[in-house]
Order: C-alpha cells, then sequence, then structure tokens
C-alpha cells in the first residue's frame, strides 16, 4: 500500500480538489466577480500606496487598524469586534475547526454554497443538508426539525443564498436563531449583502450565538482575499485561537485599507449591477423556455430545456457561466449567471437567444 493510501485521512482521499475552470479569453459570468476595475487614477495612488508596504516584515497580526475600520464601515455594531480570514472561506474553515468535536453536526438548507459541506467534512463533522422548496426558498418546518433531531453545532444561512439567488426574510432567520439558541451558532453568511434589501449585523447585540460573516469578494475585491465575521466577544476569541497568526498579508491589509476609503466607488458599482438585474430579469423572463429565480445577489440562476446543452453553446461564443445542473436535484437544468456590465450581458442574451433555437 503506497504511503498516501495508508496516511491520509480516507475522507480526504475520497474529496475532488476544488475546480476552476480556465477563463483565459472568455466573458467571466461564473464566479460572481464585479466586472469594474479601479479607475486609472485610483490605480496609480494605490500602486503608490503599497510601495511603501515594509515586504520584509511580516505582518502585525492583530491587524487593529483594519479592523477598526472595517467595523466602522461596515457597520458592526459598537462593542463588537471581526476576526478575518483569507477570504471568507478561510472563516468557514476556522468554524469547523472550532466545532470539531467528535459527533458534532452542521447543517444548512441545500442546494447553497459548497464550502459549508466540504469545510465540515474536512474537519471531521458530519454535514446535514435541508432540501430546499422546489421553489427553491427555505422549508422552515423542515429545518426547524433537522435542528431538533441533530442539535447542531453550527447552522450556516446564506442570504442570500448561492446559488439561487434568494432572500430569507427576517421572520425565518428569527426562528431559526431562536430554535438554535442553546444548541449552537447559527452563521449567516451575507456575501452579496451590497446587493440586497437588508442585514443581520444590527442583530448582534439581540442573539448572542448568532455570526455574521462577509466578504470584499463581492463587492470588487475578489482578488484580495479578505473576509471578516463579527459575534460576541467570547465567540471570536475562539476562533482567534485557530486564526492562522498572518492569514492576511500585508499587501492585502494595506490595498483594503486604502480602499475602504473609497467605499461610494464601490456602492455605484453595486448600484449599476443591481439596476443591470433588474433589466436582465425582464429581458431573460420573456424568452421561451427560460424560468428565472427571484435574485437578490449579483448573480440569476435560470432554469433551461437543458443545461448541459446551452452551457456548451455559450461556451462555443466564449461565454462562461456556471452549469449547476448537476449539483443537487433541485437545480435540474440550471445554469448560474453572474451580473455584468451591459456590454457582457447583452453578448450573453445574445448568445443565450442563439442557444436556444
Ligand atoms: C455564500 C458565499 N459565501 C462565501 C463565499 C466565499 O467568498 P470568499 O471569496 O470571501 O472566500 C462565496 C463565494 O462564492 C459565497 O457564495
Amino acid at each position: 500500500m503506497s504511503l498516501v493510501k495508508k496516511l491520509v485521512r480516507p475522507e480526504i482521499q475520497e474529496q475532488t480538489s476544488y475546480h476552476v475552470p480556465d477563463a483565459t479569453n472568455l466573458v467571466k459570468l461564473d464566479a460572481m466577480e464585479n466586472p469594474y476595475a479601479l479607475p486609472e487614477t485610483l490605480k496609480t495612488e494605490l500602486g503608490a500606496h503599497l510601495a511603501q508596504v515594509a515586504l520584509n516584515r511580516y505582518p502585525v497580526p492583530t491587524y487593529r487598524p483594519l479592523k477598526q475600520k472595517i467595523c466602522q464601515k461596515f457597520g458592526v455594531p459598537s462593542g463588537f469586534d471581526v476576526v478575518l480570514g483569507n477570504g471568507s472561506d478561510e472563516l468557514i474553515s476556522m468554524l469547523s475547526i472550532v466545532c470539531a468535536k467528535p459527533g458534532a453536526t452542521v447543517v444548512a438548507p441545500v442546494p447553497t454554497f459548497v464550502m459549508y459541506a466540504i469545510s465540515a467534512q474536512l474537519a471531521g463533522l458530519q454535514f446535514v443538508g435541508v432540501p430546499l422548496r422546489a421553489d427553491l426558498s427555505l422549508d422552515l418546518p423542515a429545518m426547524l426539525a433537522a435542528i431538533a433531531q441533530h442539535k447542531p453545532a453550527l447552522v450556516y444561512l446564506a442570504n442570500p443564498n448561492n446559488p439561487t439567488g434568494t432572500w430569507l426574510s427576517e421572520d425565518d432567520v428569527t426562528q431559526v436563531l431562536h430554535a438554535m439558541k442553546d444548541i449552537g451558532f447559527v452563521v449567516l453568511d451575507e456575501a452579496y449583502q451590497t446587493f440586497a434589501p437588508g442585514t443581520s449585523m444590527a442583530r448582534l447585540p439581540e442573539f448572542s450565538n448568532l455570526i455574521v460573516m462577509r466578504t470584499a469578494s463581492k463587492i470588487g475585491l475578489a482578488g484580495l482575499r479578505l473576509g471578516y465575521m463579527s459575534a460576541s466577544g467570547e465567540i471570536l476569541a475562539q476562533v482567534e485561537k485557530v486564526r492562522p497568526p498572518y492569514n492576511i498579508n500585508v499587501l492585502t491589509a494595506a490595498a483594503a485599507e486604502f480602499l475602504l476609503d473609497h467605499l461610494p466607488l464601490f456602492d455605484a458599482q453595486a448600484a449599476q449591477i443591481r439596476a443591470q438585474r433588474s433589466e436582465m430579469i425582464a429581458t431573460l423572463s420573456a424568452l421561451n423556455g427560460v424560468h428565472v429565480f427571484p435574485s437578490q445577489a449579483n448573480f440569476l440562476l435560470i432554469r433551461v430545456p437543458n443545461s448541459e446543452l446551452i452551457f456548451n453553446k455559450l461556451l462555443e461564443n466564449r461565454i462562461l457561466v456556471k452549469n449547476v445542473g448537476k449539483m443537487h436535484g433541485l437545480l435540474n437544468n440550471c445554469l448560474r449567471v453572474t451580473i455584468s456590465t451591459p456590454q457582457d450581458n447583452q453578448l450573453f442574451v445574445a448568445a443565450l437567444n442563439d442557444a436556444l433555437k
């Protein structure tokens, strides 16, 4: 038996590594990125700012100035702090490590962001998915039943959800928080908050088991790899123990601190994307054979007659979307399409029209 076969945990040997398709020369509508680059003058200023960063030094691992700015700019309630992650992906894996007691369980509605299950399984936690309803809304009774049955250490609610784009009502969120009161933590993953009608951030003082997670990725800084989450000091103190001390590199920290002083630029881009979202919903809903699910995020989930065929035809026209048709039974023949610039969106609509013929 090879050493790898003998030594590596079987559940890791069974996993496949996260696949990201090559998007060279393609119109990239597969990863919910903000399509807008920084204005030239800001790029130059940022370059000058980053040139001053001491690359020979380790970061200061408290990240105090960056954390303070995040708290101040993103409505973290007074008295609450944040923990930083190398993207929210890393925050999710930190939470898995923190809660990975033998027999512990993670619950989330499915389909949802795949890293909740992957990260749980890698840490040796059991993952239980609670199927959404056929219209992709939350099945609250099923969720409450799963909480009562499995007593999960963690419940993830992505709001808006990926890959569906659906928005959970405040009432649904509240019911889950109450049901989990003496049982476990509820992670409200607000990765797409800038495109959404609300946030649970202000509710942190109300629920001692609430964790609110956000990322800089979807506002336009996916390449920086910066996520943050807020919760009670008691929870954050434990997560800090598993955070690699220098997980945010000096260039990311410096760029984020600089760019957080330019949030109106990113807010304006988000507003453009939201306006394009409304236009795309109207345009796509008018197409024969296309069903558009409601979305409060920067992408749309659409059902087409044959997602594999349409995905390949779009690719022939240099358009890359995400075929989620095989990801879960509820997503049969579905594609997930990022809302982009008006030009990219038009290219997509024209190619989709062609593909549907
Ligand atoms: C719901 C949700 N949470 C978290 C992430 C990961 O974000 P990050 O780029 O911060 O790792 C994604 C990425 O698509 C997501 O959809």
